[in-house]
């Protein structure tokens, strides 16, 4: 395409929305009106997922949905339900692996007038998505179910990709350190590779400083000294739990976006799950889906309208008047989401 056609002759590019369960469809429902506001240039194409799909179709991720998924650039996911103990398997998992989305990247910055634990949190964890013990290689040795033994995958290629982002994650935001974590003082071969390759990446990058932390101390480190977490690069199941620690220490669940992102293709969402003892009674926090379609945003290159969503976002939590139950307030999810609109109304008569 020419340089000289303007953006508004420029095709708009399809993304994927997939609303979830339990409060999926009330925060999908804000944050695609807030998207809308922030003006976009986008156009949503609902895909079926989840407890809806398996009613429907008898499968959680029906095929079509999955095709779909690999053709779009990017798709925004509200919570999806997984059984615990039997059932299907989690439909986020087989997402990331099938559409080999192998980085999860979320930020935790600390929120103006959310309460919280400590302050200064300005983090990014980027997770391995697709191995570790996260493979589902488990089985019962025996009958009786006597013992249960899982496999723990960790490969050179699956490291080297996820470290290679980080470090381009870092130098693309201006970070300036990256912080490994693991277990390589007991998990000397799974664990060991993760670092092994880390410090082989981080001697291609000199111009950021590189370390490496046991996964129990960095715990411990994230609550007593947050401000040394930059950009931090771990395997799936400790990025799993070290991510919500970092959610807890901002201000919790309802607040932290997540993108998992693949060579082709990128899902964005919300760090929580499907909130089963509020759904269907309004009163869900949008925030976090609201902060992973600012991500969504940032990624097709609108970085504009990206900024002025995650602004107005904040601009709302600071205000401390229209926060939903979670935050101690009383706001619905769809006051809560009208406050976050006007802001950016407010903000473009103020730019204009
Ligand atoms: N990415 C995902 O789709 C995802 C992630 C985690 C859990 N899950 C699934 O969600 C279901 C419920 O899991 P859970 O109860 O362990 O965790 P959860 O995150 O759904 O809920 C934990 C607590 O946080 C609160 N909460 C979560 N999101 C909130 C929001 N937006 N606003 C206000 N409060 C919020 C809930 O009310 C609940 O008290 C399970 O089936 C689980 O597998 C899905």
């Amino acid at each position: 395409m020419s340089p000289s056609v303007s953006r508004a002759e420029k095709p708009l590019p399809v993304v994927g929305l997939i609303r979830g369960d339990g409060v999926g469809p009330e925060i999908a429902q804000a944050t695609v009106r807030a998207v809308e506001a922030a003006g976009a240039h986008l156009r949503w194409e609902p895909l079926l997922a989840g407890a809806e799909a398996a009613e429907k179709r008898g499968d959680p991720l029906p095929v079509e949905t999955l095709a779909r998924l690999r053709q779009l650039p990017a798709a925004l996911k509200g919570p999806l339900t997984t059984p615990v103990g039997g059932g299907w398997r989690s439909v986020n998992v087989t997402l990331r692996q099938e559409l080999e989305l192998y980085a999860n990247v979320r930020p935790a910055r600390s929120f103006a007038g959310v309460p919280a634990p400590v302050g200064g949190v300005d983090m990014v964890i980027v997770r391995e998505n697709t191995e570790d013990l996260y493979a589902g290689i488990e089985h019962y040795v025996d009958l009786r179910r006597s013992a249960a033994e899982a496999v723990m995958i960790v490969t050179r290629a699956g490291s080297e990709r996820v470290l290679r982002y980080a470090f381009a994650y870092a130098r693309r935001h201006s970070r300036k350190r990256v912080t490994l974590l693991h277990k390589a003082n007991i998990l000397k071969k799974t664990s060991g590779l993760f670092l092994e390759v880390g410090r082989e990446v981080a001697a291609r990058h000199p111009e950021i400083e590189f370390r490496d932390m046991i996964i129990d101390a960095a715990c411990m480190n994230m609550v007593m000294r947050p401000g040394q977490f930059d950009v931090v690069v771990t395997t799936n199941l400790f990025g799993d739990i070290v991510s919500d620690l970092a959610a807890g220490l901002v201000g919790g669940l309802g607040l932290a976006p997540g993108a998992n992102i693949g060579e082709r293709g990128a899902l964005f969402e919300a760090v929580h799950g499907t909130a089963p003892d509020i759904a269907g009674r309004g009163i869900a926090n949008p925030t976090a889906l609201m902060l992973a379609a600012s991500m969504m945003l940032a990624h097709l290159r609108q970085g504009a309208a990206a900024r002025r969503l995650d602004g107005a976002v904040r601009a709302v939590l600071a205000e401390g008047r229209t926060v939903t139950p979670d935050l101690g307030g009383s706001a619905t999810t769809e006051e809560y989401a009208d406050a976050v609109i006007r802001r950016m109304a407010k903000g473009r008569r103020r730019g204009a």
